[in-house]
C-alpha cells in the first residue's frame, strides 16, 4: 500500500471555491451490481462505473472465481460469469474489503457452497456476519467453520425462506435477494434495508427478468426460480453517488461561492439538505443537480447548528457523519450527534479537536460539537474513507497547512478526488 499524502492549503474560513462538479456512480451500488454478474449466464454490462479502489479489489475477487471481467472504456464494464465454477473467495482480498461478504448470496445460490474468512474493510466497528450466517442456514445450509474460513453448503440448492434481518443490514439484504433468485420457491425478507444502492440493484435485476416485489420498503418478496437470468445485452448505468454529492455540498457550503453539483440524485439526500437548507445554506435543488449560490456573502457563523442521529435509508447516512460534523465546527451553536450504527466511527473526531474543534465525547456513539472554532492545520491519519474525506474537507476549511495520511482508504470510495477538488479552486498536491 502506497502512503501517498494530501498537502492543502486552507482557506482559512474564505469562500473562494467555485465551479462545477459531476458525481461518479456510486460505490455502494456498484459492488452489489458486479457480484450479481454471478447470477447470469450471459454478459451484464454495466456504465457510470467510478475508477475506484473497492471497483478494482471487487474485479479481482470476481476474475478469482473465473468471471470475465472487461473494462471496455472509462466507466464502462463487461462482465460474464458463464464460465466460472469458483467457490472459494479470495482471503487475502476478502479481508481487506467487507463488501466481499456480498458474493456470499450468488455464490452459494449458484454453486451450493461457499467458502470465505471474516471479511476485513474500515475500522469503523466490529461488523459481525451472524445476520448472513442465520439467513443462509434458515435458507437450508449449514455452516461450518475451520482454520479461519467459514465454509457454507446446500444438499440440493437453497430454499425460499421467511428471514426477518435483527438489524436492517444493506449488504446482508442484497446477499439475500441475489440468493433468493436461485432459490426454490418464495423468499420473505423482512426488516430490509432500503438504501437506494439496494433499489439500483433490485430494479436491474428485475429489469432482467428476476422476480421481486416491495423494494424500497422493508419487505422484499422474491420469487425464486433455480435458473440462471439472461441479461441479453442489456446494459444497466450506475445510480449517483450520493454520498460523494454530499461530500460537495458540504465542502460547498463551508467553503465555496457558487458551485454546482451535477449528475447527482438529490431526492436520495434529503436527510442533508434538509438540515443544510434549515441551518441557512443557499442551495437550489434540481431534477439532477444541487447548487450553491452567492454563499461567499453569508459568514459560516451565521448557520444554525442542527442535531445529527444516523440512521438507515432515508435517515442520516453513516456515510455522511464525519464531513457533517466538520460542517458543524464551524456554525453557531451546540450539536448533538449520535451515531446509532457503527460503534467506531467518531474516533477521528478527536483529530479535530486537535486542529482546534471544540468537541465533547461523551462515549463511543454520542459528542456535543460547539461551534464556532478555527481548525488550524495539522498532520492527520484518516482512519477509513469517509473520515478521510472529511480530514480534507476540514484542511480545506482551517487555517495553514494539513497533510492528510491514508490517502489510500480516500481512494477506496472517491474517484480522483484531488483533480476534482483542484477544479473548484482548492490547493492540494499529491505527494
Ligand atoms: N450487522 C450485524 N450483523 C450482521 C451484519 C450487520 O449486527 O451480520 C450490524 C452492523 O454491525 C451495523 C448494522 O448492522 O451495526 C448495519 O450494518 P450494515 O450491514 O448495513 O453495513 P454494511 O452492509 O456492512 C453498508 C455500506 C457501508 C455503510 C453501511 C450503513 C456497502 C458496501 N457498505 O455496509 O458503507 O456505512 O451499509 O449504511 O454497501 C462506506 O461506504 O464507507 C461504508 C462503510
Amino acid at each position: 500500500m502506497k502512503d501517498e499524502i494530501f498537502y492543502i492549503k486552507g482557506l482559512g474560513g474564505k469562500k473562494t471555491l467555485k465551479g462545477e462538479v459531476s458525481i461518479c456512480g456510486a460505490k455502494n451500488a456498484v459492488l452489489p451490481l458486479f457480484a450479481s454478474s454471478l447470477l447470469f449466464d450471459d454478459e451484464v454490462k454495466f456504465n457510470n462505473i467510478p475508477d475506484i479502489e473497492d471497483c478494482l479489489r471487487m474485479s479481482e475477487i470476481l476474475e478469482k472465481l473465473g468471471v470475465s471481467v472487461i473494462r471496455e472504456k472509462k466507466g464502462q464494464y463487461i462482465l460474464n460469469a458463464s464460465k466460472t465454477n469458483g467457490k472459494v473467495i479470495d482471503e487475502e482480498i476478502a479481508k481487506k474489503l467487507r463488501a466481499s461478504i456480498i458474493l456470499t448470496g450468488p455464490v452459494l445460490a449458484r454453486f451450493g457452497k461457499v467458502s470465505f474468512p471474516h471479511p476485513g474493510g474500515c475500522v469503523i466497528g466490529a461488523r459481525p456476519i451472524d445476520i448472513f450466517i442465520d439467513g443462509y442456514k434458515s435458507m437450508g445450509a449449514t455452516v461450518k467453520e475451520k482454520g479461519g474460513l467459514y465454509i457454507i453448503e446446500t444438499k440440493n440448492g437453497l430454499k425460499g425462506a421467511n428471514i426477518f434481518l435483527r438489524n436492517p443490514s444493506v449488504t446482508a439484504t442484497e446477499a439475500f435477494v441475489m440468493a433468493a433468485i436461485l432459490a426454490d420457491g418464495e423468499t420473505v425478507i423482512k426488516n430490509a434495508a432500503t438504501e437506494p444502492e439496494i433499489m439500483d440493484l433490485i430494479e436491474f435485476l428485475v429489469s432482467c427478468g428476476a422476480k421481486i416485489k416491495g423494494e424500497g420498503t422493508s419487505t422484499i418478496t422474491i420469487v425464486g426460480s433455480k435458473k440462471l437470468l439472461k441479461a441479453r445485452g442489456f446494459s444497466w448505468r450506475v445510480v449517483p453517488d450520493r454520498i460523494e454529492a454530499g461530500s460537495f455540498l458540504i465542502l460547498g457550503a463551508l467553503c465555496a461561492d457558487n458551485l454546482l453539483i451535477s449528475n447527482c440524485e438529490p431526492k436520495h439526500l434529503e436527510a442533508l439538505t434538509s438540515e443544510l437548507i434549515a441551518s441557512g445554506v443557499p442551495i437550489t435543488i434540481g431534477q439532477d443537480f444541487l447548487q450553491i449560490k452567492n454563499n461567499a456573502k453569508i459568514s459560516n457563523k451565521k448557520f444554525k447548528s442542527f442535531n445529527i442521529k444516523t440512521h438507515e435509508y432515508p435517515g442520516f447516512p453513516t456515510d455522511l457523519q464525519a464531513p457533517a460534523i466538520v460542517f458543524l465546527t464551524q456554525v453557531l451553536g451546540e450539536s448533538n450527534v449520535f451515531e446509532t450504527i457503527f460503534e467506531n466511527r467518531l474516533g477521528f473526531a478527536e483529530d479535530l479537536v486537535t486542529m482546534g474543534a471544540n468537541i465533547r465525547m461523551l462515549d463511543a456513539h454520542r459528542i456535543i460539537v460547539k461551534g464556532p472554532s478555527v481548525l488550524k492545520g495539522r498532520e492527520l491519519y484518516g482512519p477509513d474513507l469517509r473520515a478521510g474525506l472529511a480530514f480534507v474537507i476540514a484542511g480545506i476549511v482551517g487555517k495553514g497547512e494539513s497533510r492528510i495520511h491514508n490517502v489510500y482508504y480516500i481512494d477506496r470510495g472517491y474517484e480522483e478526488i484531488d483533480k476534482k477538488l483542484r477544479s473548484i479552486g482548492v490547493d492540494i498536491k499529491r505527494i
